[in-house]
């Protein structure tokens, strides 16, 4: 069942989707996430090693805590994309969308490989994703749910998590730890933009008018956002620490993800209502806005 079938109210989305990074897998309006266990083999054979000689107990449990996070939403982002392929596939989607969203899956495994393995180095021990809950996770590939879905998931989640990497990236000191948010940074640039990219393919072929809904979900997201930017609590003491080793603070991170709904989302939503929506307008505004919250 999809968010619509349960008549999910914008608001609604709007939780669900900021208390997530990156590519969320919603069902039923909730991100769903496989819970974590010890397990070894989702650790890369050659392990991204952070220094922690300098770090203490607190600090590590903390990193290993974070990155632990970001690995099962990496690895949440795999479905996402396994559902956006078939949906793609249901409604005929030119093949430059397939494999792209395809090519999506490899990238996203390696995010989670990526951040398990840190977690897994940070923790002192080894950590890996249980098995992942998806029943109802795939509909009737219904065109407007799909376009809605996608903008939650896709032009929302992953231009967050762009802006939230690349910021995280250059402010790592850690060599190791600054390589793999490199790559999440433009993977999860070149998602969103992909997202934007089905819009503009999906939207001609719908005889609904689904861009009312969007903006409804895009304004109560943005509406809490900024009350969380406000509302974000004071950092830690170790928090320079921790952002060498790429854990942005909340306050940092509310005002960014405020700044990319505002500054970047908004802006692209209305080129797709206007019709002449390109990938430079994302592009352009994320490297923009990138530097103003450095
Ligand atoms: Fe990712
Ligand atoms: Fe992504």
């Amino acid at each position: 069942m999809l968010l619509s079938q349960k008549n999910f109210e914008p608001k609604d989305v709007a939780e669900s989707l900021l208390g997530a990074a990156g590519r969320p897998f919603l069902v039923n309006g909730v991100a769903r996430r496989a819970e974590v266990g010890n397990h070894r083999d989702w650790i890369l054979p050659r392990t991204p090693r952070p220094e922690t000689a300098g770090l203490g107990a607190e600090a590590r449990l903390i990193l290993g805590e974070a990155w632990t996070r970001t690995g099962q939403l990496e690895h949440a982002s795999v479905a996402a994309f396994a559902r956006f392929t078939l949906e793609l596939l249901a409604f005929g989607a030119p093949a430059e969308l397939v494999a792209r969203a395809s090519a999506a899956m490899a990238d996203e495994t390696a995010h989670a490989l990526s951040a398990f393995s840190l977690a897994s180095v940070y923790a002192g021990r080894a950590i890996g994703p249980e098995p992942l809950p998806v029943a109802d996770a795939v509909g009737a590939c219904d065109l407007d749910e799909a376009i809605h879905t996608t903008f939650v998931e896709g032009c929302i989640g992953e231009t967050v998590a762009a802006l939230e990497a690349s910021m995280a990236r250059d402010h790592t000191s850690d060599r190791a730890v600054r390589a793999v948010l490199a790559r999440i940074a433009e993977d999860e640039a070149s998602h969103a933009e992909l997202s934007f990219r089905f819009l503009q393919w999906a939207l001609p072929r719908t005889a609904t008018r689904p861009l009312e809904r969007l903006t409804a979900v895009l304004d109560a997201a943005i509406e809490r956002a900024a009350r969380e930017a406000d509302a974000a609590p004071a950092q830690p003491t170790i928090a320079e620490q921790l952002l060498a080793h790429g854990v942005l603070p909340e306050p940092r991170r509310s005002a960014l993800r405020h700044s990319a709904l505002r500054d970047v989302v908004a802006p692209c939503l209305h080129s797709l209502r206007d019709g002449h929506w390109q990938n430079r307008d994302l592009f352009g505004r994320l490297d923009s806005r990138a530097e103003r919250v450095a």
